[in-house]
């Protein structure tokens, strides 16, 4: 499982809310302690990367916010006037001034045109060898195969000349298996499993990129171990003394844990279901499950993104030295 950090470009999705920003810079975390050379990248310019990696913001000029780790930002303005910098050799670029009304106009007419500006300045950078992996903060599962699809999609409608050699060489990265994959985040709930189940389908389907993992976040522990659950099922047969010794709390007490306990075990079993899913798939969908537990941490944020990174590091089985370990083990 180590070979996920192994891949040169690795595309974090997700339904909205599951956790993919924090799992996303948990991963480069990760990579970036293993000695990796790390570039995280948050697509949709919303700033929660910057807040899970506990910086103040990021823009497309990626920083260096630990040793190892570099973030940055996305945007298609910016992408297009370094592409036309560095291949087009426009000259006085910078007194164009905003390109962004014309090029609005254009993208919005042609569909694609935005994702493959984004697309192919990740590309680029795995192109050039910039960065050892580059983790992609990506779209949800309701965007992410147009993104990653764009040059499958420009390279279908465009089939002879410039266009065709412009989007063969981000094929070639984005549909190789050793050097591009796609992490998909879920909780262990009804909506979130049935969205990434169809996802999965879709993206070998679709776009011709490799699913390299699925990642369960949020997952509670096993409360209660066979033992333990009879004390509680002792416990509640004697409530009505607890409740003479302790007061009325104690029921809620009972309720609280029996309640968690039901919760976990409807995680388990849509987890369950969503193996089976990708097994039952054609072809099957041969690819881990990990899990990430619900952690009970006061604060969002970077000490969240960290906790993550520990928990993620055992699953992958990376070694990190202790004194860069988050819970100081
Ligand atoms: N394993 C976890 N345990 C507890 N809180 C979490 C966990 N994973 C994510 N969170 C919290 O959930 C919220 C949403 O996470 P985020 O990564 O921004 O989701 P997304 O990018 O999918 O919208 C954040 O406040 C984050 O700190
Ligand atoms: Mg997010």
């Amino acid at each position: 499982m180590t070979s996920l950090l192994n891949l040169d470009l690795l595309w974090v999705t997700g339904k909205g809310g599951v956790g993919k920003t924090s799992t996303a810079a948990a991963i480069a975390e990760v990579a970036a302690r293993s000695g990796r050379s790390t570039l995280v990248c948050e697509m949709d310019a919303k700033g929660a990367l910057a807040l899970a990696l506990g910086v103040d913001e990021l823009d497309f000029t990626p920083v260096e916010v630990a040793p190892n780790l570099h973030a940055m930002s996305m945007s298609t303005e910016d992408a297009l006037r370094e592409y036309l910098r560095l291949f087009v050799r426009i000259p006085f670029i910078g007194r164009i001034g905003p390109l962004a009304k014309t090029f609005d106009f254009v993208a919005d007419a042609a569909p694609g045109v935005k994702e493959i500006l984004s697309v192919g300045k990740l590309c680029f950078e795995v192109r050039e060898k910039n960065y050892d992996l580059i983790v992609v903060d990506a779209e949800s599962t309701g965007h992410i195969v147009s993104q990653i699809g764009a040059p499958k999609v420009i390279a279908d409608l465009v089939q002879v000349g410039l266009v065709r050699e412009q989007t063969q060489w981000m094929l070639d990265i984005l549909n190789d298996a050793d050097r591009t994959g796609v992490a998909v985040v879920t909780t262990p709930e009804e909506m979130p499993v049935t969205e990434s189940s169809e996802l999965l389908r879709r993206l070998t389907s679709e776009t011709g990129a490799h699913p390299a993992v699925v990642i369960a976040n949020r997952v509670l522990p096993v409360l209660f171990d066979r033992r333990e659950q009879a004390v509680v099922d002792q416990l509640d047969a004697a409530l009505p003394v607890l409740i003479e010794a302790v007061g009325p709390g104690a029921g809620a007490v009972l309720e609280a844990a029996r309640f968690t306990d039901a919760r976990r075990r409807t995680g388990a079993q849509h987890l369950g279901r969503l193996r089976s899913e990708l097994d039952a798939a054609d072809p099957p969908l041969d690819i881990p499950i990990i899990t990430v537990p619900e952690l009970f941490a006061r604060n969002a944020g970077r000490r969240v993104v960290s906790l993550i990174a520990d928990g993620l590091a055992d699953e992958l089985d990376v070694e990190i030295p202790s004194d860069q370990r988050a819970n100081g083990e």
